[in-house]
């Protein structure tokens, strides 16, 4: 068995990967080679890259694609989008051009607040540190004025700090929590600062407070962090065409059609199992472009699927109804993005997605993100109403199958047409491709 391995950070990458591939792989001068393939040719661009984690072996190519045609608040948009599911970007581009003819998506941003918390134990009289807190509040702006002094300039900066009594849910347990204005930053660096300098002051100014007992000068600082629950930190995005457009199907009406997809939405209104995956079809589009901005994808989710249950149980982040002959479809939810600081003014990738995406402003990126969800999940769901969600998804994955199955570039065209007419599975593909190879 291999051993543990100490100092391996230290190690340059070369003997990184002779470890990692000695160790743990059958062919370790194959699997050298695969890791090489990914590196990029461009010396720099590939350091840039060994920097951003520890322990860099190579990197992972996810693809991306382009989802052209969104109108936005009237603006026209080519989407990337980075994610390895075959047919979301076909998925979104086909809502894209719906939508297009039908006045666009409108979307606008309901709040940008962030929130942090000091988290901390204090075993005493309450009343006591409620004055304690009134002492302590401007003390707490003011030690930190340093860091926040170019984000002030911004217009952003801290906007209120309240003391939370939790004591009720954890014994001494009690909170400072922060909220934030940060501009084009998403503000993870900038809160967490604030936060940590927060809970220097009040250990400090606690420890120096005449009515605390020798006792109650002893706060305990738990830990400082921002959270990734944002609840007012959220866009709304919308469409609306009157019924009759909603022709989408050969078998249905377009009032039966509207009334289908409204019927699935209230499905996954009331059915956590299928809110999941009624969420997890817009998360496909939402951290598609969440990850080509170079944002930080996992704070999205979380915070994403946290409103999702903010009443208690996990719903559908869409919405639909008809009024008036109009079929309204709409998705209101938090994104915590940026557009400076980060991934976005290093990675030449993410920077170049920024410029297609006309520069745009945190706000503009939370609307563009919400969109991008709530056109997939118009897809998804018009889909799964009318010819079932199987017909567009293998199509899209016939050429994975393919390549799977070692198909040269005449069997793949050969197929890829004989699949325009006849249903695709991995069995039907692989007897076609003996069939013609025969
Ligand atoms: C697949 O990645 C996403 C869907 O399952 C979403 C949905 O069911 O709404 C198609």
């Amino acid at each position: 068995m291999t051993k543990p391995i100490s100092g391996f950070s230290k190690l340059t990458k070369e003997e990184k990967i002779d470890w990692v591939t000695e160790s743990f792989t059958q062919n370790a001068a194959q699997s050298k080679k695969i890791l090489q393939t990914y590196w990029n040719q461009d010396k720099s661009v590939q350091q840039l890259h060994d920097e951003f984690i520890e322990n860099t072996i190579t990197n992972l190519y996810v693809p991306q694609g382009i989802a052209p045609n969104f109108l936005i608040n009237d603006t026209l948009y080519a989407i990337p989008m980075a994610i390895e599911e075959s047919s979301v970007i076909a998925a979104a581009s086909k809502a894209a051009k719906f939508w297009l003819k039908r006045g666009g998506f409108k979307a606008e941003i309901l709040g940008t607040e962030k929130v942090g918390q000091v988290h901390f134990i204090f075993k005493g009289d309450t009343k006591k540190l409620d004055s304690f807190f009134t002492y302590l509040k401007p003390l707490l702006l003011a030690e930190s004025a340093s860091l926040t002094t170019s984000m002030k300039k911004r217009g952003g900066g801290i906007t209120n700090i309240v003391l939370k009594d939790k004591t009720d849910e954890l014994d001494h347990y009690f909170q400072l929590h922060a909220t934030f204005e940060t501009k084009d930053a998403m503000g993870a660096n900038f809160i967490n600062s604030c936060l940590e300098q927060f809970a220097t002051t009040l250990k400090k100014e606690a420890a120096q407070f005449d009515a605390f007992s020798t006792k109650e000068k002893d706060v305990e600082i738990v830990m400082s962090i921002l959270s990734n629950y944002v609840p007012n930190c959220t866009v709304r995005a919308e469409v609306s065409c009157p019924v009759e457009d909603l022709n989408l199907s050969a078998e249905l009406t377009p009032q039966h059609t509207a009334e289908k997809i409204i019927q699935a939405i209230k499905i996954a209104k009331v059915e956590p199992y299928r809110a999941v995956t009624h969420n997890k079809g817009i998360m496909n589009g939402i951290d598609a472009v969440v990850l080509a901005t170079g944002n930080d994808f996992r704070a999205v989710e979380a915070g994403v699927h946290a409103y999702a249950c903010k009443d208690g149980q996990y719903r559908s982040l869409t919405n639909a109804k008809i009024e008036d002959g109009i079929f309204k479809f709409w998705i209101e939810l938090p994104l915590a993005l940026g557009t400076v600081g980060g991934l976005t003014n290093l990675h030449p990738l993410v920077k170049l997605n920024l410029e297609l995406l006309q520069r745009p402003s945190a706000k503009e990126l939370m609307q563009i993100v919400a969109v991008a969800g709530l056109a997939q999940n118009f897809a998804a769901v018009s889909s799964l109403v009318t010819t079932g969600i199987q017909k567009g998804h293998m199509k899209m994955h016939l050429l994975n199958i393919l390549n799977q199955l070692g198909a040269n570039e005449n069997e793949k065209a050969t197929l890829v047409k004989h699949f325009k007419t006849n249903p695709v599975s991995h069995h039907a593909v692989e007897s076609q491709l003996s069939i013609i190879r025969k």
